[in-house]
């Protein structure tokens, strides 16, 4: 089958996409806006874009209706230019699409998924205690695109807890933390527990001297 996405309807890019580009991680943002209301919210158009520096990217779509309203998320970064990135693992999976919900303004998606949170190193945002894993950025720019706002955040640390870390790369001990992954808009995820495959490199000479 073929899509033009150019003249198929608007919805279709978005559920055609999110098909196809997964599994994807989640970043489950929390942001605050100029009168210190904290909000959470899981995005999924989202990963790191390079190391150095160290920026990664996420992609906000606007509110559904008519008007251009950005998201809660959006709209805190743009005002107060900081967010953490929590990271999702398979134990805090139901607590963050709690978080994804359409509360009320005056509600706190973080008390509702019974989230507790633990002052960042560097910026004002708090993380979530519950995560195992937490990056603390501030705002690089954010880029408007039709409908969608592209924001590109800088690292400025990150918080691991010291079991998922080992201290020869430092490298994260991926196989441990049990991160999820989206699989699509229908509510389908993969769990990375006991799915690791090993694929080691081949340098040019392995390769000239018949490894595969
Ligand atoms: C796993 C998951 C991933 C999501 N990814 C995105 C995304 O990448 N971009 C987006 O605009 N909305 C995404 N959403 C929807 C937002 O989380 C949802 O609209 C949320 O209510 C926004 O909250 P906010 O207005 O507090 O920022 C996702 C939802 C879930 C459950």
């Amino acid at each position: 089958m073929n899509f033009d996405l150019e003249t198929s309807p608007k919805s279709h890019a978005y559920k055609l996409l999110v098909g196809l580009v997964a599994p994807r991680p989640i970043a489950l943002i929390t942001s605050m806006n100029e009168h210190g209301h904290l909000n959470a919210a899981p995005f999924s158009a989202y990963n790191y874009l390079c190391t150095d520096p160290p920026i990664l990217g996420i992609g906000v779509t606007n509110k559904s209706g008519d008007g251009f309203v950005p998201k809660d998320t959006a709209r805190n970064i743009r005002r107060t230019g900081e967010f953490v990135v929590n990271v999702v693992t398979e134990d805090i999976a139901q607590q963050m699409n709690i978080c994804a919900t359409d509360f009320p303004p005056e509600v706190s998606e973080l008390e509702m998924a019974a989230f507790t949170t633990a002052p960042s190193l560097k910026i004002k945002v708090p993380r979530i205690a519950e995560a195992h894993a937490a990056l603390e950025c501030v705002e690089y720019t954010t880029m408007e695109i039709g409908r969608s706002r592209i924001i590109l955040g800088r690292v400025v640390a990150m918080y691991v807890e010291d079991r998922y870390v080992d201290p020869e790369g430092p490298y994260i001990k991926a196989d441990e933390l049990h991160s999820i992954g989206r699989m699509n808009g229908l509510g389908n995820y993969v769990r990375t527990r006991d799915a690791f495959i090993s694929i080691p490199r081949i340098s040019y000479a392995e390769w000239k001297n018949g490894k595969r």
